[in-house]
């Protein structure tokens, strides 16, 4: 009896053990894990002519903007306006030209939503003053513009003093200003990949604030396919991949490991009987059976049954 009860706590040792390892490798799964983006849902659209797609833009998009209110000096607080994966791409155009000189071709990707609302994505690809030098063929997003009816949304914008606005910082895309183009910008035939949380600074005004927010980003334009084409890592995402969860995996794997096989070895050296006892349908049943069979044989000689091992199974068919 004693033996049995040792060994009925050496296995909840080990059980326990196994229990405990696992839950700690999911603990340390969800912890990490909710220090990455959010899994709210992506946005997908593309803008496409009759040369094909040339703007496939997939990415998580919100606002922050802040607005003037009637009897108040300062802004309102940040008003945070997610970009609903709904919204459609329908006004948008492959090629419209920025009047200068030269003039400047531009591809817009405009997301219509909430009935009024809009936002606007300006990219180009011209030779142009945008960005560092020697980046003057890449692609680069230069303006973003969004259209806030606060009318429309009243409870969003309470006491704002402007029915509406459109944040946009004004931007000439030929004289080398547009912050967001040192941000956002790709080689020709690739595809901006950004999975990283970033925010833009859209504009900065004594009459309103606006900033974009954006993660999980994959954007191509002057494109002629919705295919993605080779990637283009954006500085954030550049890291090397981040060891911990790769170190804590393989720690919890070993643990596990050691744990189970420690288990098995153990359960292999316990004498049958015990086995039986602790675990009826292990795969050591029939020689626990067996043996006591062999001891009622002795014993009393009276039970010769044909089936015995159907004996522990309520459920057999005999
Ligand atoms: C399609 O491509 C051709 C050749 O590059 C160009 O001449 C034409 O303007 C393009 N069509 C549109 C709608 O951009
Ligand atoms: C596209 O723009 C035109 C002119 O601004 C507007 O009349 C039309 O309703 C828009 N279409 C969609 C689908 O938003
Ligand atoms: C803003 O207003 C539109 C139209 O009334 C509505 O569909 C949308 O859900 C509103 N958005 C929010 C965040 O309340
Ligand atoms: C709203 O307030 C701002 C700043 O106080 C002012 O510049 C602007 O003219 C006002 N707009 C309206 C429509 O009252």
């Amino acid at each position: 009896m004693g033996h049995l009860l040792d060994a009925l706590s050496h296995q909840n040792m080990s059980l326990r053990l196994l229990l405990l390892s696992t839950a700690f490798a999911v603990i340390i799964d969800q912890s990490y894990g909710a220090s990455s983006p959010s899994a709210s849902p992506i946005g997908k659209w593309t803008v496409s002519d009759e040369n094909g797609t040339c703007i496939t833009f997939q990415a998580m998009l919100s606002f922050k903007l802040s607005y003037t209110r009637t009897g108040d000096q300062d802004l309102s607080p940040p008003v945070t306006i997610n970009v609903p994966v709904g919204a459609h791409a329908d006004n948008s155009t492959c090629n419209t030209v920025f009047p200068g000189d030269p003039d400047i071709k531009v591809q817009i990707l405009r997301l219509s939503f909430w009935g009024t609302w809009w936002c606007e994505f300006h990219f180009t690809k011209d030779k142009n003053k945008l960005g560092a030098p020697g980046l003057q063929q890449y692609f680069n997003l230069f303006q973003v513009i969004i259209y806030a009816d606060y009318v429309a949304n009243r409870t969003l914008f309470p006491n704002s003093n402007a029915t509406s606005k459109e944040y946009y910082q004004t931007v000439n895309p030929s004289n080398g200003d547009g912050a967001l183009a040192q941000i956002l910008f790709a080689a020709p035939q690739h595809t901006f990949v950004c999975p990283s949380k970033q925010d833009f600074l859209v504009v900065q005004n004594p009459d309103g604030v606006a900033y974009l927010l954006m993660s999980n980003v994959k954007v191509q334009a002057f494109a002629t396919t919705s295919d993605w084409m080779t990637s283009e890592i954006c500085p954030q995402d550049q890291t090397p991949d981040d060891p911990i969860p790769v170190v804590a995996g393989a720690l919890i794997a070993v643990l596990i490991a050691v744990t189970l096989i420690g288990y098995l070895i153990y359960r292999c050296r316990l004498p049958p009987e015990t086995l039986h006892k602790t675990n009826p349908n292990s795969h050591f049943e029939e020689v626990a059976f067996d043996n006591q069979i062999d001891v009622l044989d002795d014993e009393t000689s009276s039970e010769t049954d044909s089936h015995p091992r159907l004996r522990n199974h309520p459920n057999g068919k005999h």
